[in-house]
């Protein structure tokens, strides 16, 4: 197996020292994305080592090492899954059963510069977006756990970045840039997709967004992996490895809010837990509903040609498109789409071709239901009669079919005066927001948790919760 080559200014596992010119280019973006990253990068907390994990290999057994680092001198670099042992066919679509491809295919050069740069301006969004949370952690373990997914996502910028480089030439060199120039919230250039561009205020949005937006990207990895375009889709497998402790953190990290919000409850034996400084659990529910709502638009519209082409082209498969029992061509399937009609929500069977982005927005919904179900169980440990609940898909949407209407948690279409009469009830407003701002005070001592929150079941990389997970001398 190729290892990673640490003895260059950037790691990587791609023969970089072999190519002169891409080196010289990723060497001069280099430093840039230092300034962006000292810039917009955790805040207060630059010159402080954590306890952190870096990739040296990309196999299964021993891509991670543990150690402390200053974020600023993270090695991050690229890494690729291994190529597969007899040259990889393409998995469906037109060219089903054709040699994936090594290099970018003249004729789709635009639509995967586009898939790159979407999927990358993701990655450097969630840093800034997540860059004030480390001044009001609920503990040193989650402080670190902050900074782990913080890097992870500076190396994803970095994959897609190497893939504009190595691929696009100069417009993929122009492209690199502008990834550093757009950013979270800003007025004049915002990130390209809308739930990047909101703020994460608190450690349960932090939380909630680990939880379903991180997840979000899971599912675009998942369908990029399957990539006729070989480096995209390695990059994409590789990233997926780093993913999946994001939504770790995301899963475990509301499961133990709602975990000791359970425990105020019976404890006290009321339902009015922010007297007991917890956070109840509608507060948990509102919030919910919004980040998984607004996760829910990053799938797209229901209907969709380009999602279509994507996969007709070869360009982006299916979740788990191996694993499908079908003729992974897809001309005469169909595939059941939920839309409004009218003021009315039907389900219609319609081209399966045409109705990708909604067979990956189910996926995704059945998973965040698993993760749903493991909380509800929490609460039902504790004796507590509540159900936390997945909002209907047409709630509070942005884009696609539900765009125009508005729809109550449980799937109703209604009018205007309902949904003011709700929205405080169904969605976080001011008064969540100045509640739980008055909670976020730091956490600093080894071992201790915020009262609102419980200690993880146990520690990161074998060692024990109270580890000094990161140095704040
Ligand atoms: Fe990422
Ligand atoms: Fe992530």
């Amino acid at each position: 197996m190729t290892g990673v080559d640490y003895l260059e200014r950037i790691p990587n596992n791609v023969n970089l020292r072999d190519n002169r010119r891409l080196l010289r280019a990723l060497e001069d973006w280099q430093p840039k994305f230092l300034q962006w990253w000292l810039d917009l990068g955790p805040e207060g907390f630059q010159a402080t080592r954590a306890y952190l994990r870096t990739a040296v290999s990309v196999d299964k057994d021993g891509w991670a090492q543990f150690d402390y680092v200053k974020m600023p001198d993270y090695r991050w670099g690229i890494f690729l899954a291994e190529p597969e042992p007899d040259r990889r066919l393409i998995g469906f679509g037109d060219h089903r059963g054709q040699p994936a491809w090594p290099e970018v295919p003249g004729e789709h050069r635009g639509v995967l510069r586009r898939l790159i740069v979407t999927q990358g301006d993701t990655e450097p969004a969630s840093v800034e977006q997540q860059r004030h949370l480390g001044r009001t952690c609920p503990s040193v373990y989650d402080l670190r756990n902050l900074f782990q997914v913080n890097v992870e996502e500076g190396r994803h910028l970095w994959a897609m970045v190497y893939l504009l480089h190595a691929y696009f030439g100069r417009d993929g060199r122009e492209e690199a840039e502008a990834l550093l120039q757009r950013h979270s919230g800003d007025t004049d250039k915002p990130r390209i997709l809308g739930a990047f561009n909101e703020p994460t205020p608190d450690w349960l949005s932090f939380f909630m967004f680990s939880f379903f937006t991180d997840r979000d990207g899971k599912y675009q990895l998942a369908s990029l992996q399957e990539s006729g375009f070989d480096p995209l889709a390695r990059t994409c497998r590789f990233m997926l490895t780093e993913e999946a402790h994001h939504m770790f953190v995301g899963e475990t990290g509301v499961g133990r809010i709602v975990q000791r919000t359970s425990e105020l409850m019976r404890q006290g034996k009321t339902d009015e837990v922010r007297k007991e400084g917890g956070i109840d659990l509608p507060t948990i529910q509102r919030h919910i509903n919004l980040h998984y709502s607004v996760s829910l638009d990053l799938f797209g519209s229901e209907i969709s040609t380009n999602a279509a082409n994507y996969y007709t082209t070869g360009l982006k498969g299916r979740f788990e498109e191996t694993k499908k029992d079908d003729d992974h061509r897809l001309k005469e399937a169909t595939y059941p789409v939920t839309l409004l009609e009218g003021d009315r929500i039907v389900t219609r069977e319609m081209p399966a071709l045409n109705a990708l982005n909604e067979r990956l927005r189910d996926d995704y919904i059945a998973d965040c239901q698993r993760g749903v179900d493991r909380w509800n169980q929490i609460i039902k440990k504790q004796g507590i009669d509540f159900e936390l609940k997945l909002p209907h898909r047409g709630f509070h949407r942005a884009i696609g079919s539900f765009a125009e209407a508005r729809v109550s948690p449980d799937g109703r279409v209604i009018g205007e005066a309902e949904w003011n009469a709700n929205r405080e009830e169904w969605l976080p407003g001011e008064r969540d927001r100045a509640y739980l701002t008055s909670l976020m005070l730091p956490v600093s001592k080894l071992g201790r948790f915020a009262n609102w929150i419980a200690a993880p079941a146990r520690g990161i990389n074998g060692k024990p919760v109270d580890f000094e997970y990161v140095r704040l001398d």
